[in-house]
């Protein structure tokens, strides 16, 4: 069992709600394997209150953060110092914090899409991606996409949030949400970034019967672990990439800046975390 004595590392997720996160789970997963004096903790924290739980986390000592939902755009305004790819969402989900009193932030949900894919045996570079949606994470996972040299495509179905989308990216080509299933032949990539097929949701019938046989589908969504998109695609006998993998990947770079280890995403960790969902 790993003890914490005095000297632990401490980081934390803060949330609200927080109960249905998993990165308690994966960060101490890490912590335990690699026999780190620290811990990862969950915060409730409501918006009124994020900037004060900040401010008494470094004066705590603490090494740093994620932030999910409702505090990813506050946080941004937090932060000192933030990275090209943070500037590009306006948000972030991972904060450290350093000895002269400074917060670090970027966000690292398109890089852990990214690095889910390669993982997978993907490399996005020269592909042609369409993205289903045009919300946070879409935006996150087209412009990591973009920045590895993949042609982007995105199809929304409120068009102007797409619009302003690719406005914003620079670059990048627009589908109409009505007729992206009748394009879709033309896509090496196809990502789910909606919240359709998510687990307590309306259900949704996603219609591949255009892709080509060599198209790879991916989403998002892990809770289901197998989503409506995906068991669509399985049926047709195309290769898939899971969600839980950008899970995994996005949390690496935290835990690297808070706990000093680049931890593996393998798959002792990947069934852990699956069997928790
Ligand atoms: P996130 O930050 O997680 O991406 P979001 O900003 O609320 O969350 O975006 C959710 C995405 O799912 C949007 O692209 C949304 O489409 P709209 O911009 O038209 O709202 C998409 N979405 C949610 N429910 C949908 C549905 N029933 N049909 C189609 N798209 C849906």
């Amino acid at each position: 069992m790993q003890l914490i004595t005095g000297k632990a590392k401490i980081a934390a997720v803060l949330g609200w709600p927080i109960e249905h996160s998993r990165s308690p789970l994966l960060h101490n997963f890490w912590l335990q394997r690699y026999q780190i004096d620290g811990a990862y903790i969950p915060l409730a924290v409501k918006s009124e209150d994020f900037k004060s739980v900040i401010k008494g986390m470094m004066a705590a000592g603490f090494k740093g953060c994620n932030v999910t939902i409702p505090h990813k755009e506050a946080a941004y305004q937090c932060c000192d110092y933030v990275d090209e790819t943070a500037k590009k969402m306006g948000s972030v989900n991972t904060l450290w914090f350093t000895q002269d009193g400074k917060i670090h932030g970027t966000s690292t949900d398109g890089a852990g899409f990214v690095a889910s894919l390669n993982d997978s045996g993907v490399n996005v570079s020269g592909k042609k991606i369409l993205v289903l949606g045009a919300g946070g994470a879409a935006r996150s996972v087209a412009y990591c996409l973009q920045r590895d040299s993949a042609q982007v495509t995105i199809t929304n179905r409120t068009l102007k949030r797409a619009e302003q989308l690719v406005q914003d990216l620079g670059e990048g080509d627009i589908l109409e949400w009505q007729s992206w299933n009748q394009e879709l032949g033309k896509f090496d990539v196809l990502v789910n970034t909606t919240s359709l097929g998510m687990e307590g949701k309306e259900d949704f019938q996603f219609d591949l019967k255009n892709a080509s046989p060599d198209l790879i589908v991916t989403d998002i969504v892990y809770v289901p672990r197998v989503t409506p998109l995906l068991a669509a695609a399985q049926l047709k006998g195309l290769k898939t990439v899971e969600g839980l993998g950008m899970l995994l990947h996005q949390a690496r770079l935290g835990f690297t800046q808070w706990f000093g280890v680049d931890p593996k995403v393998d798959s002792e960790l990947t069934e852990f975390v699956a069997n928790s969902l």
